[in-house]
């Protein structure tokens, strides 16, 4: 990511999670602050019963963007029922949880790119949407700080599990990075863990799969944020109980749109197999 420009992938996918909120019924992820969060040029776009080309075009990347922030609502909610009380939210971009956060006493960390958390204040305050008490800001560059020496500046406390959310982050990471991220959750308490997703190599995608990824790969490199990083689901599954993790969960397109999308009329699924979701417990 450029230093000093904050991250222009971070509001396209909240605004696929807006237009999911207008033109998808019925709705799997219900979040009516990503339409005020986004910028109100993107927001004038979104019109119900008016799906325009792009919108038509980017159907299945917005049932992608959609799922995966369910899931990791989801599986935060579970964490809660398990006694967490701290959330980090990694690479946090515009997602609203922290303003529509349901679970009493949970304490939530945004850490982001400076740069984008710097934009994302503004959005809120430009939008007035209130900043709970529970939300803490821990500004950092997953390449240039570890997670640990940021959080250490906060309230988090390391002695009591958390739960972690990295969506839509890992590709755009080196190698190191990810480890070093990913050994900081490992080592905490047990009760802990994270859900993220990553990228499959183009090696290993189909011809049609090859191309979204290379009109993909484009966009976002045109947008300074190019991807770097992917792994396949056997030697990244081997490589977490590697680190610490003890039990994970892989789930790939056809596990998700049976879990969410199953039994639609307006066929709204995740289409190719270009990522997947992980969860990693300690
Ligand atoms: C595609 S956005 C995803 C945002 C959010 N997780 C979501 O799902 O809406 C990528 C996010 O990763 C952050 N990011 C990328 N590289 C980073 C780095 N080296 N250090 C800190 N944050 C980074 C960006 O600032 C941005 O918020």
């Amino acid at each position: 990511m450029l230093d000093s420009v904050a991250s222009r992938t971070a509001h396209r996918v909240a605004v696929r999670r807006a237009e999911h909120q207008v033109l998808d019924t019925p709705r799997i992820f219900e979040d009516p602050l990503s339409l005020r969060i986004i910028e109100p040029e993107s927001r004038a776009k979104i019109q119900p019963g008016r799906v325009n080309r792009k919108q038509r075009l980017t159907k299945s990347f917005r049932a992608y963007m959609a799922l995966r922030s369910r899931w990791a609502e989801d599986e935060l909610a579970k964490a809660v029922g398990q006694g967490i009380h701290q959330y980090v939210i990694l690479g946090a971009g515009l997602d609203t949880f922290a303003y529509r956060n349901p679970h009493e006493g949970l304490k939530v960390f945004e850490v982001d790119h400076p740069a984008t958390q710097a934009w994302k204040t503004q959005r809120l305050a430009e939008e007035g949407i209130p900043v709970p008490e529970s939300v803490r800001f821990v500004p950092a560059h997953f390449e240039r700080e570890t997670l640990a020496e940021e959080l250490a500046g906060t309230d988090f406390h390391p002695n009591e599990p958390a739960f972690f959310a990295w969506l839509g982050v890992t590709p755009y990471l080196t190698d190191r990075a990810f480890e070093e991220t990913l050994r900081f959750v490992a080592a905490c308490p047990v009760g802990s863990g994270i859900a993220f997703d990553y990228q499959i190599p183009r090696t290993s995608l189909n011809p049609m799969e090859s191309m979204a990824l290379d009109a993909l790969s484009l966009h976002v490199a045109n947008a300074g944020e190019p991807f770097q990083l992917f792994f396949e689901p056997e030697p990244l599954q081997a490589r977490l109980l590697t680190m610490g993790f003890h039990s994970l969960e892989d789930l790939g397109r056809d596990q998700m749109n049976t879990r969410y999308y199953a039994g639609r009329a307006d066929a709204l699924r995740v289409k190719g197999n270009l990522a997947r979701l992980m969860r990693a417990s300690v």
